[in-house]
Parts: structure tokens; sequence; C-alpha cells
């Protein structure tokens, strides 16, 4: 069982994803108001997120306190009547969210085996959700069939970042692709993509697709639309 999964994106031309390193558009857009325009015409309420991208909604570094306490490691839903999440990986319990929503979204973190008691607590306390997803990694296909059984999603927004896109990709696990592409090269060798699978690159390509949809946009920028016809991605 999983939810429907649009991996929604803003990309250079070049398919990379650091906007930060971009000019204003035309018209003075920024690919930032791009993304969330277009991301909220699909009236989702439920996004999902690798562990980098996620930092930039938890609160600050802070150390953990030692509590002591025993922890029952279990699915653990702090919200019961939450209707729309905000969702983020978590592996090894390095985020540090203080309050339990980001803009109304109520935060749900997949976490492995490796997370410490002391983190449960930390999580507990401030009223977020969690989910046991692997063993000492979060397995994306146990994460996506408790994702849609214990929370009741059907469509899923999937908001990067490329590595873990790329994990869900690769694993066969998206459907759509959503793409705005800004009306910028950027150039950069080592910068991250809109899908960078982990390990050995594939020797063949990642995925075959289906255009659905194109439209202009504000700034010069395209927003392409794309089914998953075929995913191939062979080691
Ligand atoms: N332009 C856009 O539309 C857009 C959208 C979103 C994000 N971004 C940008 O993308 C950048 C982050 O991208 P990123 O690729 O570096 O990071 P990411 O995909 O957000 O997070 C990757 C990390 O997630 C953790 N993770 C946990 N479980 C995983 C799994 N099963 N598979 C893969 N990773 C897993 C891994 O960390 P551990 O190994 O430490 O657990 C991994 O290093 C940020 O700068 C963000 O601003 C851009």
């Amino acid at each position: 069982m999983k939810p429907y999964v649009i991996c929604h994106m803003c990309t250079s031309i070049d398919g990379r994803i650091l906007a930060n390193r971009w000019p204003k558009l035309a018209g003075k857009k920024s690919p930032g108001d791009l993304f969330e325009s277009t991301a909220d015409s699909f009236r989702i309420p439920a996004w999902l997120v690798g562990t980098t991208t996620m930092r930039e909604f938890a609160g600050r570094n802070a150390r953990l306190e030692a509590r002591r306490r025993r922890i029952e490691r279990t699915d653990h839903l702090a919200d019961t009547r939450a209707r729309s999440f905000a969702i983020g990986a978590d592996a090894k319990g390095v985020l540090r969210f203080q309050k339990p929503d980001v803009d109304g979204d109520h935060v749900v973190l997949l976490v492995s085996g490796r997370v410490s008691n002391d983190y449960l607590a930390h999580l507990q306390e401030a009223g977020v959700s969690y989910l046991f997803c692997g063993k000492d990694r979060v397995d994306v296909k146990v994460a996506l069939d408790k994702i849609r059984r214990l929370l009741g999603i059907r469509r899923l927004m999937l908001e990067g970042g490329g590595t873990f896109n790329g994990e869900l990709l690769h694993a066969g696990l998206v459907d759509e692709i959503s793409q705005v592409v800004a009306p910028v090269v950027d150039g950069g060798r080592k910068i991250t993509t809109i899908f960078d699978i982990p390990g050995e690159p594939p020797r063949k390509a990642a995925a075959l697709l289906r255009l659905q949809s194109n439209r202009r946009l504000p700034g010069g920028a395209i927003w392409l639309r794309y089914r998953v016809a075929r995913r191939s991605g062979a080691r």
C-alpha cells in the first residue's frame, strides 16, 4: 500500500536545485515563489522530504537533554486529528524540532532503530509524531506503506532534495514528476540535481517519462508535468 507520489521541484535548465545560487528572475519573481504557487495548486496537504531539506524547517541544533527514560520503540502519533502533514526522514535522530508543526502542517519524522531514547523523548515532548521505518536506515517502501495506512494519506508531494528523490525514484515509488524549470543555467558540476540516486550511478537512465502538460509561468519559467511510464535504472 502506498500513496500516489508526485515529486514537485524547481530546477535550473540543467536540473540543479540549489535555488539560492540563482539570481531573481524577470519581473522579480523568485524560484521559491514559483515553487510554492505551483505546489499549492495541487491542494495536497502532505509533503515529504529528506533530512537535509527537513533541517531547514527544524529548530537550531541544540544538544539533547539526558532523560534516562525508557521509551517504547513503536510508532508514535502525537496528533490524531492532524489533517495536513510535514514529513521528513531522520534515520539518525539529528533534527531538533521544538514545535509540532511547520506553518500548521503536523511534523512526522521517519526514524530508524538507530535513534536514541533521549531523542524519542525529545520528540514526544515537542509534540512531534514519528514512525519507525527500518533497522538502521529509512526503508522508503516501509515509510510509504506507513504513511498510507497510519496517516491515511492517499496523495503525497515529494519535495526534495535530490538524494531523497533519487532513492524514491530508484525504488519505483514516484508516480508523477512536476518540474518548474527556471531560465537559469547553474553549471556547477557537483551541485545537487533533482534526482541524485545514492550509490554507484545506474548503468541506464533511471526512468522513462510521459509528458502530461507544459505551461509558461511568470519570469520565463516553464512548468512540466510527467507521468513515470517505466523505471529502468539497472545498476
Ligand atoms: N529547488 C527545489 O525545488 C528544492 C526542493 C527541496 C530541497 N532543495 C534543496 O536541496 C538541498 C538538499 O538536497 P540533498 O539531496 O542534499 O538532501 P536531502 O535529499 O534533503 O536529504 C538527504 C539526506 O537524507 C537522509 N536520508 C534518510 N533516509 C534516507 C533514504 N532512505 N534515502 C536517502 N537519504 C536518506 C540522508 O542523511 P543520513 O545518511 O545522514 O541519514 C541523506 O543524506 C537543500 O539545499 C535544499 O534547499 C531544493
